[in-house]
């Protein structure tokens, strides 16, 4: 044993557990301020604070990671592909992101050296980090929010994503050329938020991003620990917050594994409140927030479904849970979670104890429903044997209260951790494992003619449906496109039009694929079209060159835009399915930086249409290995 192992006293896990124990305890409220943050926040700010040391980093490398990162395979990301992410995003990704059963064992030195030695930013962490793009001239004008933008998540708080007014016509769709591209570091991606004439813009390599939306030129960089895969919503800071001076504009977003939501704010960049919106272990915030009437609504998923893979985690606690958060203070209102606390019910092959309920992550962005007073979301699997009656179900909260109106399932008995196909499965299995139909999407709370409304869904068992918001949830038409399962059937998020509902299906992996985009009219819900995703060679190999489609679509006037796993962009005519355009988002681009990049697989978080111009980040490198991600914006012939 080398030294600086036998000088470990405390194991990560252990001391994340004493961490958050000091947080919770330390004054009223779990809000933090512009002060707090500079002297770092919480666990992650302890490590970003550390000096690592890149040779020790080198050694822990070779004994703890090497085995898998050096020839990796399925959806392991090669050594190259972490080095494009911050230490913060790494040293995250070992101490509570899925990486945490690894680094079991390691002191926080070795953690904070294995980050120093495999990052190629060695800046990187809370507010150090350089702008990856020409900054923008001093003169330009200070931040006001206009309505002509893309904002947050589905562009409203119903989810429809859709563009009524997206400053071009389908006609025009064939002369799309690309205009810019701005390279970042990220392994994942969040959505590009258009407001104001800006972009805003997260990353998990822990970047947010304010830019100029004509030119891509960087207004602001604001770093945070742990990443952040949220769309940014930007809107007024409420008159209790701002006080009586001109208006303030706050971009509102969470980090990924940290457990945050932030107020930025949106002219400067300067942090304005932080609060620790949940206390639980292995979660990944994935949703968006959505914000209405003066409060954030905040979804909370998590990764255990993977750390249970290790057999030596005591599987499983995680509850998915609704955090509802002033937008003016960042106060937590309620915390509404979907299951029990869990409780050990059995044991393990190994002799540990099992624990359950647990599951239910919250991996889409809540829809508010202004004249119910409700707010809808659609839940995951659970992850163990134990009954958790609200997992594949969606779900109807109360919007002062959070309290639980009705829940309709969908799949029961859907128990599934990952590893637990094959010969061999895990020890944290549960008897018999259930087939992966979580659902992933923001459900959309469609306005028909005549006022009639629908919750629209889908999920990845590749069904979708559409259900009345004033019978409890009761299905009123639904469809079962394909196989579904792990990484298939609906993954991120459909779009609508005022008739019709457009959506995805990944099929990665399912055992009868039919990856493509379909199209069906929502009054009746019969299907108006189907087109198979591009069967298309990518620059790169494996499972992700594929024709899946995962990414979320967006919608405008007569167009939708899917985006599949190996690269190709298409515009589809609403009408009839037609291809109106397409793009390689996967080839060698100059970046604004006058830097070389390219995109890779089109995943996660969707295109954002507005002021002319499409938006589309293409990356998502921990599926194609190539490091690094692109937002690329493109305009009628490039102008
Ligand atoms: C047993 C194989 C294995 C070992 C050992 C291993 N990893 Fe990983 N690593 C993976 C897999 C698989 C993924 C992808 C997980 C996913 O996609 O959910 C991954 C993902 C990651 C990621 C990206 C996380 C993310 O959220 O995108 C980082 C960073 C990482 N590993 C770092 C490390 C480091 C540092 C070590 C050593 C301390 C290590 N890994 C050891 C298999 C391994």
């Amino acid at each position: 044993m080398s030294a600086a192992s036998r000088t470990t006293t405390l194991r990560p896990r252990a001391l994340l557990t004493g961490l958050t124990l000091a947080l919770a305890l330390a004054g009223a409220g779990r809000t933090q301020t512009a002060a707090d943050a500079e002297k770092g926040n919480g666990v992650m700010g302890a490590f970003a604070a550390a000096n690592g040391d890149p040779a020790l980093g080198a050694t822990r490398y070779a004994e703890r990671c090497a085995s898998c990162h050096d020839n990796p395979t399925g959806r392991t990301p090669p050594k190259a592909t972490i080095a494009g992410n911050t230490p913060t995003f790494i040293a995250s990704a070992l101490l509570e992101g899925v990486m945490a059963p690894m680094a079991r064992g390691l002191s926080p030195h070795d953690i904070a050296s294995v980050a120093a030695y495999l990052s190629t930013h060695k800046d990187g962490g809370l507010g150090a980090g350089q702008p990856e793009g020409p900054p923008c001239p001093a003169s330009a004008r200070s931040f006001a929010l206009t309505a002509d933008g893309w904002n947050g998540w589905g562009n409203g708080e119903t989810q429809a994503r859709y563009q009524p007014k997206p400053g071009l016509a389908a006609a025009d769709l064939p002369r799309l050329k690309l205009k810019w591209a701005f390279g970042f570091a990220g392994s994942r991606n969040g959505q590009a938020t258009v407001a104001g004439g800006r972009v805003f813009l997260t990353s998990t390599s822990g970047a947010v991003y304010a830019l100029d939306a004509a030119t891509g030129c960087v207004h602001w960089r604001f770093d945070i620990p742990g990443g952040s895969r949220s769309s940014i919503t930007v809107a007024r800071l409420p008159q209790k917050a701002s006080g009586t001076g001109p208006a303030r504009y706050a971009a509102y977003l969470t980090g990924w594994t940290e457990r945050t939501a932030y107020a930025l704010d949106a002219d400067t960049g300067a942090l304005i409140w932080k609060t620790r919106v949940d206390d639980q272990q292995e979660v990944q915030m994935t949703g968006s927030p959505v914000l209405h009437a003066g409060r954030l609504y905040i979804p909370v998923s998590s990764a255990e479904e993977a750390i249970a893979t290790d057999d030596s985690h005591v599987c499983c606690k995680f509850r998915g849970a609704v955090v509802a958060v002033d937008a003016a203070t960042g106060k937590v209102a309620w915390e509404r979670f979907m299951a029990a606390p869990a409780k050990p019910f059995k044991t393990n092959p190994k002799g540990q104890p099992l624990w359950g309920p647990a599951g239910a992550a919250i991996w889409g962005a809540p829809t508010i429903d202004a004249k119910r007073g409700a707010l809808y979301v659609a839940t995951g699997d659970s992850y163990t044997d134990a009954p958790l009656p609200m997992a594949d179900s969606v779900v109807a909260l109360d919007l002062k209260t959070g309290a639980v109106r009705w829940a309709q399932p969908f799949t029961t008995g859907d128990n599934y951790i990952i590893g637990c196909e094959g010969p061999k499965p895990v020890a944290n299995c549960p008897t018999p494992a259930g087939p992966d139909y979580d659902f992933g999407v923001a459900p959309i709370l469609h306005t028909g003619a005549g006022g009639k409304q629908l919750v629209l869904v889908g999920q990845k068992s590749s069904e979708v449906y559409a259900l009345d918001p004033d019978a409890r949830g009761k299905v009123v038409w639904r469809h079962k496109l394909s196989g579904g399962g792990p990484l298939g059937g609906v993954e991120f998020g459909p779009a609508a039009d005022p008739t019709r509902y457009f959506v995805g299906v990944s099929d990665v992996f399912s055992r009868q694929p039919a990856p493509g985009v379909y199209a069906f009219n929502i009054a009746d819900g019969t299907q108006v079209w189907a087109q198979p995703g591009p069967r298309l060679d990518c620059g790169w190999k494996g499972p992700f060159c594929s024709p899946a489609v995962s990414q979320a679509l967006s919608a405008m006037p007569g167009a939708v835009f899917a985006g599949a796993m190996n690269g190709r962009l298409r515009a589809y005519d609403a009408g009839d399915g037609h291809v109106l355009w397409e793009a390689d988002t996967a080839q060698p681009v100059t970046t604004t930086a006058s830097k070389p990049a390219k995109g890779g697989v089109l995943d996660g978080a969707g295109p954002t249409i507005a002021g002319g111009t499409l938006y589309v980040v293409s990356g998502y490198q921990a599926r194609s290995g190539t490091p690094g991600m692109v937002l690329l914006a493109y305009t009628v012939d490039g102008k």
